[in-house]
């Protein structure tokens, strides 16, 4: 085989808009504060539903989609092209009627399953997997995907090991049970996953986050115990580390961005039990810029930041595009939140940022 020709050593990158597959926001002034983030940089983005009380019916999640787009309006005067995609929150009565009247008026882009207090929000999730099959089989047939919280929180499971469980014991027989239906198995924590998504596309997707890109558990708790890394599925070695970047970077399609920007206010985060989740989106962009850049890989850059993910959900890719350039800035510590949250902290708060944003067109 010739050698493969080493991507050239570049100052200034523009590819497609990206799209943000896993994105909280939250609601009431935390959206305010957090939206423009992403509205800045992002053609659209699958806003997770794990309010609370979760976005479960066609109408809360119209309700919810006219928050965001009043809050994007206050934020961005001049206008903004960007799109949330609304997603219903499964649970064990989760009515099949419900999840189709709200695909067919094009309210929900996909369903979201997390295990019953898996991770935040999450309580009143799925505790009994025989009683949501008649909604997959629904899903099946009309096409919308399910997005998958996959981990599996049965005691007997190890934290390290909860990705890999679910994987054997949920997404693996589901895919033969349910094989025209769609998974997207969110933010990959580990190479057992990268190993299966790879084993399962394109019936499977996967997203992967900044964070779960850049460190490994020696990050979070090896000089100190560092709350800001802390996030579901916890961030796992140094070999898992390397999986997911050789898959992000791979261009292999069934690889695509997902922030799971997930901002709390600093007391939960620093609470005796502390919540789990980062607030990325003032970096994400860049900071998947610049691990793409480490690996050799920025031309590999724009198809798992705008390809991808729009051709795993059958959606075309956007028009506009973003460029990046190599110029340093230094990302905000936290953002202010109006009322009692005060404030939450950003992730590489403070620090020097290797690229920024120069234009975003449209
Ligand atoms: C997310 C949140 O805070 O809502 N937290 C996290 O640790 N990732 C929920 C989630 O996506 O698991
Ligand atoms: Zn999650």
């Amino acid at each position: 085989m010739p050698p493969e020709t080493p991507a050239p050593s570049v100052d200034r990158i523009t590819i497609r808009k990206p799209d943000d597959w896993h994105l909280h926001v939250r609601d009431g002034a935390m959206l305010k504060a957090s939206l423009p983030f992403t509205a800045r940089n992002f053609g659209r983005a699958i806003i997770m539903p794990n309010l609370l009380p979760p976005v479960t019916t066609v109408k809360e999640a119209i309700a919810y989609r006219e928050r965001i787009y009043d809050a994007l309006h206050q934020a961005l005067p001049e206008g903004s092209t960007f799109q949330p995609m609304m997603t219903c929150y499964l649970h064990d009565m989760t009515d099949p009627d419900e999840v189709e009247a709200g695909f067919r008026d094009g309210v929900f882009t996909a369903v979201k399953l997390y295990p019953a207090n898996a991770t935040t929000n999450s309580a009143a999730g799925v505790t009994d997997y025989r009683k949501i099959r008649p909604v997959m089989a629904r899903m099946e047939k009309i096409g919308i995907p399910l997005l998958m919280h996959g981990e599996e929180v049965d005691p007997e499971v190890d934290v390290f090991d909860r990705e890999a469980v679910w994987i054997e014991r949920r997404l693996q027989p589901w895919t033969k049970d349910f094989p025209g239906l769609k998974f997207v198995l969110e933010h990959i924590s580990s190479k057992i996953a990268v190993d299966y998504i790879r084993s399962a596309a394109p019936q499977v997707g996967a997203t992967i986050t900044p964070y779960h890109l850049t460190h490994n558990r020696t990050d979070w708790l090896g000089w100190g115990n560092r709350p800001y890394l802390y996030c579901m599925p916890v961030i796992k070695t140094e070999a898992d580390r390397r999986a997911l970047v050789e898959a992000a970077t791979s261009g292999d399609k069934c690889f695509f961005l997902g922030t799971d920007s997930a901002p709390h206010p600093v007391e939960r985060k620093l609470a005796v039990v502390g919540s789990a989740g980062l607030f990325n989106a003032p970096v994400a962009i860049e900071q998947y810029t610049k691990v793409f850049e480490q690996a050799g890989a920025l031309n590999k850059l724009e198809g798992f930041t705008s390809l991808n993910g729009p051709l795993h959900y059958g959606l075309p890719a956007n028009a506009e595009s973003i460029t990046l350039e190599r110029s340093t800035w230094t990302a905000p510590e936290e953002i202010k939140i109006d009322g009692p949250d005060g404030r939450a902290l950003v992730y590489r708060g403070g620090e020097q940022i290797e690229w920024r944003v120069a234009d975003s067109v449209g």
